[in-house]
C-alpha cells in the first residue's frame, strides 16, 4: 500500500480535556507519524470555509460555532494508507456507532463533540493539508 497522508484535526472537546497526548498515542500506535502538527484558534471565516460542503445541513452553524469555541490542534498523519487508516482509528462519526477502541469510543462526548476530524478522500486531503500547512512546515 503506498504511503499517504491525511489532514487531522484534535477538536475543541479534545484539548479542553487536555487528551491531546493520548489522542496522538492512539495515532503512533496505528503506524500513523505526526510530521506536522500546531495548536490553533480557528477563526468563524476559516471554520466557515473549511465546513463549507455542509453548508446547507442544519448543524452549520453548530458546527462551526463548536470549532471556533476553543483552541484546535491541526495535523498532517503519514503512513501507508493513512486517509483509510485514521478513518479506523477515528471510529464512527456518531461516537454511538463508533467500535471499541477506537478514538470516538474512547472519548468523543458527542456526534458534534466528536474529539478528531479526518479527511475523507485522499484527494479531500491534499486539499485539508493545503489549508493549514505550506509544505515546508512538513517534516517527515
Ligand atoms: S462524514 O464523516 O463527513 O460522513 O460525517 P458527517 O455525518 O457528514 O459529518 C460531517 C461533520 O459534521 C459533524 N456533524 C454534526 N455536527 C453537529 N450536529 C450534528 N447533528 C452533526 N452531524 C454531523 C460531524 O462531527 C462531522 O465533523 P468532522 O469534523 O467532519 O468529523
Amino acid at each position: 500500500m503506498a504511503t499517504e497522508r491525511t489532514l487531522s484535526i484534535l477538536k475543541p472537546d479534545a484539548t479542553r480535556r487536555n487528551l491531546t497526548g493520548k489522542i496522538n498515542a492512539v495515532f503512533e500506535e496505528a503506524g500513523l507519524r505526526i510530521v506536522a502538527q500546531k495548536r490553533i484558534k480557528l477563526s468563524d471565516e476559516q471554520a466557515g470555509a473549511f465546513y463549507a460542503v455542509h453548508k446547507e445541513r442544519p448543524f452549520y452553524g453548530s458546527l462551526v460555532a463548536s470549532m471556533t469555541s476553543e483552541p484546535v490542534v491541526v495535523q498532517v498523519l503519514e503512513g501507508e494508507g493513512a486517509v483509510a487508516k485514521n478513518r479506523e482509528v477515528m471510529g464512527a462519526t456518531n461516537p454511538a456507532q463508533a467500535a471499541d477502541g477506537t478514538i470516538r469510543k474512547l472519548f468523543a462526548e458527542s456526534i458534534e463533540a466528536n474529539s478528531v476530524h479526518g479527511s475523507d478522500s485522499l484527494e479531500n486531503a491534499a486539499i485539508e493539508i493545503a489549508f493549514f500547512f505550506a509544505q515546508t512546515e512538513i517534516l517527515p
